[in-house]
């Protein structure tokens, strides 16, 4: 290629990354695979490390440029940062809205709303169309310059779309670390026996102010504008709505559920919905802010010391709330990991009395230093068992006692065993301890094993308390005499149950697998398992080479499931069960040309125009595994409407994703 030549693909592939990352971050409807834009950078990066007079700083390979500094340094916010006043409840709400009507002499406001991101705010200041500086709040008029970090943030664009934006804009927004990320972060740090982040706003707090921007970048962090500062014009639009659909065009992401409202009605519905919507979106949220829509209304409005008077945030009741550790007990679970449960004094978390809450494994204890009698902040977000977040040293009293791993089971005296390296003790009573037993038959009862309608847990716990049920197939043993004789148990009930076990024996081979409850074995892989081997006598003669051949079963699956079927005592289980009447029918291995998909890994997220166990059938039909979570093993992502952070995994990893024209299109294809 000749010099000019090489110069115009440059900037062909640079307009062409910066569009694909608009319509990934801003529209949240990518048009190429990732593979694709992968393939896009590497070609732009060969051509500039062939000709690095050619590099420009917003090209898109410069985002994680810089050296680490010494120090941030101080920025002067022209324009103030300001924050919010609050409103706890739907009074406060109706107090704001008929001071705001009072001041502006109207009957009923617009008003826009938008969720309340739980993030950090930043500061974007663009001049001529370049990110020049990316500044935090700091004090409101006096922040840090965080500029090569907040380079490294894919959702935030290096160089705006378009043209004719003012030669300075100064873009507001909150940069906050998506909950799968902050999970994925903090399980790291846990199994590395690393400090963990108390909240993912601290984990996004804690990433940017980071002196190397590489520790920055390899954050799962994410932005959503909602406002402005420094402005070389004199407006860009009428409105807040109006002038962020400016800024979205732009290339800057606004929240998709920026709505404007009427009134305070509108208001409450929208705060109303958002509560109910809040534990759906991939990220946390703390409130909804409400602001007056008119720009010229907000300007007559004006601030009350460091807030506006056009605009509120009605936040959701804390997640996070004091209390007393009174003990640690010790949980058994279904596999023998031994899990510390801090009992607390009753305390009200977000709408809800916590009164347990889980210590994860003795690393953690000793990590966050938890001892008997410590003040701790406990934390409850979402359907998340709640946690303790840290303790409060200065708070704790001179009897305080050091939490113990014990070295017996507390349910059923067994040996307690850690082996060096791994987090998690066990019990080594296996399904001779109670507890393990209790979980195991609960497992075995569930919905997606063998789906036994009635038998909930207080009716197992009962069952294995009153020593009438010692393992699965004992289930299928019970007569009515024996389950009228529980607590609240009538004859009808008795009778229901009976019937529900009698059903239960018609199931698959793959559900029956599932409840067996082998470790390490879940759902998709007892389908994989049921479709390779076809019969359980195939499978229980499978050894370990036998067993890694089948796909997506590695050395340790294997391992699991051989040392099941090794176990005498787990094959007279089986046995029993089969012999209860357990059936299910013959799978059938299809010819290998009707399985085109085998070998193929595929995940589903999103909202999907079918049911996904539909697409699931389809797919394993055609010899595909179908997987819940997205690693470097799957193959394809089909993504629905509102896919979240499964599918921003799949484009980190580069793996095809299909939407679903592109699965109708793929399964077309094999046909
Ligand atoms: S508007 C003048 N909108 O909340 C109004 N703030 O409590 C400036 N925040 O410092 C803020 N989501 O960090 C606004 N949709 C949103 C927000 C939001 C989160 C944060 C922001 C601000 C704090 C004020």
């Amino acid at each position: 290629m000749k010099g000019s030549a090489i110069e115009a693909r440059v900037r062909d592939l640079r307009e062409q990354i910066d569009y694909h990352n608009y319509r990934y971050y801003v529209l949240d409807d990518p048009e190429i695979p990732d593979s694709e834009y992968d393939r896009l950078m590497r070609e732009l990066q060969e051509l500039e490390d062939a000709h690095p007079e050619l590099i420009t700083p917003d090209s898109p390979t410069q985002r994680v440029g810089a050296q680490p500094l010494k120090e941030f340094t101080e920025v002067r916010h022209v324009v103030p940062m300001l924050s919010l006043g609050n409103a706890f409840s739907n009074e406060e709400m109706a107090d704001f809205d008929e001071r705001v009507r009072k001041l502006l002499k109207v009957e009923q406001v617009e008003y826009s709303a938008e969720p309340k991101l739980d993030g950090l705010a930043i500061s974007l200041r663009y001049e001529n169309g370049i990110l020049v500086q990316g500044a935090t709040r700091g004090d409101g008029h006096r922040g840090e310059d965080v500029t090569s970090n907040v380079r490294t943030i894919g959702a935030i664009p290096l160089r705006l779309r378009g043209q004719g934006w003012p030669e300075v804009l100064e873009v507001r927004g909150e940069i906050f670390m998506p909950k799968k990320g902050f999970e994925e972060l903090n399980e790291r740090a846990r199994r590395k026996g690393e400090k963990t982040f108390a909240n993912p706003r601290n984990a996004a707090a804690g990433s940017l102010r980071q002196l190397d921007p590489k520790i920055t970048a390899r954050r799962p962090l994410s932005f959503y504008a909602y406002g402005w500062g420094e402005l070389s014009v004199e407006r860009l639009g009428d409105s807040y709505s109006g002038v962020m659909e400016v800024i979205r065009g732009y290339g800057l992401p606004v929240s998709p559920e920026l709505k404007v409202v009427s009134g305070l009605q509108g208001c409450l519905d929208y705060f109303a919905a958002m509560s109910e919507k809040r534990d759906s979106l991939d990220y946390e949220i703390d409130g909804v802010v409400f602001k007056v829509n008119d720009l010229e209304q907000q300007e007559r409005l004006g601030y009350v010391s460091r807030a506006p008077r056009w605009a509120i945030a009605r936040k959701f009741p804390a997640q996070e709330a004091l209390t007393t550790v009174k003990d640690v007990e010790f949980q058994v679970g279904r596999t023998g990991a031994v899990t510390p449960v801090a009992r607390l004094a009753p305390v009200e978390v977000g709408g809800v009395v916590v009164s347990n809450a889980t210590l994860h494994n003795m690393d953690e204890v000793r990590r966050k230093d938890v001892h008997i009698g410590d003040t701790v902040y406990v934390r409850r977000a979402g359907d998340v068992i709640p946690e303790i977040v840290r303790v409060l040293p200065e708070r704790r009293p001179g009897d305080a006692r050091e939490v113990v791993l014990p070295k017996h089971c507390p349910v059923c005296g067994s040996d307690i065993i850690k082996p060096e390296g791994e987090a998690v003790a066990r019990c080594t009573g296996g399904l001779y301890c109670p507890a393990q037993r209790k979980e195991a038959i609960k497992h075995f009862a569930s919905r997606r094993a063998m789906d036994i309608e009635g038998l909930g847990d207080k009716l197992v716990e009962q069952l294995v308390e009153q020593e009438l049920v010692h393992n699965p197939a004992d289930l299928y043993r019970l007569n009515k005499e024996q389950l009228m004789s529980l607590e609240r148990m009538g004859e009808k009930s008795a009778q229901n149950l009976l019937e529900a076990l009698e059903h239960s024996k018609e199931t698959t081979l793959a559900r029956f697998l599932y409840a067996l409850g082998i470790r390490e074995v879940g759902e998709a892989t007892s389908q994989t398992l049921a479709q390779y081997f076809g019969t359980l006598e195939a499978l229980e003669k499978a050894d370990e080479d036998a067993l890694q051949q089948v796909p997506d079963i590695g050395p340790i699956v294997a391992a699991h499931i051989a040392a099941f079927f090794r176990q005498p005592h787990n094959r007279e289980v089986i046995d029993a069960l089969l012999e209860a009447g357990i059936h299910w029918p013959t799978v059938e291995l299809p010819p290998e040309e009707a399985q085109p998909l085998v070998g193929k890994t595929f995940v589903l997220t999103g909202t999907l125009s079918r049911p996904r166990s539909e697409i699931k059938a389809e797919l394993q039909a055609l010899g595909a595994k179908v997987t819940g979570s997205v690693s470097k093993k799957t193959d394809y992502v089909v993504a629905g409407e509102a896919a979240g952070s499964k599918l921003d995994k799949a484009r980190d990893l580069g793996i095809t994703i299909l939407d679903e024209d592109g699965l109708k299109a793929l399964l077309a294809s094999t046909a």
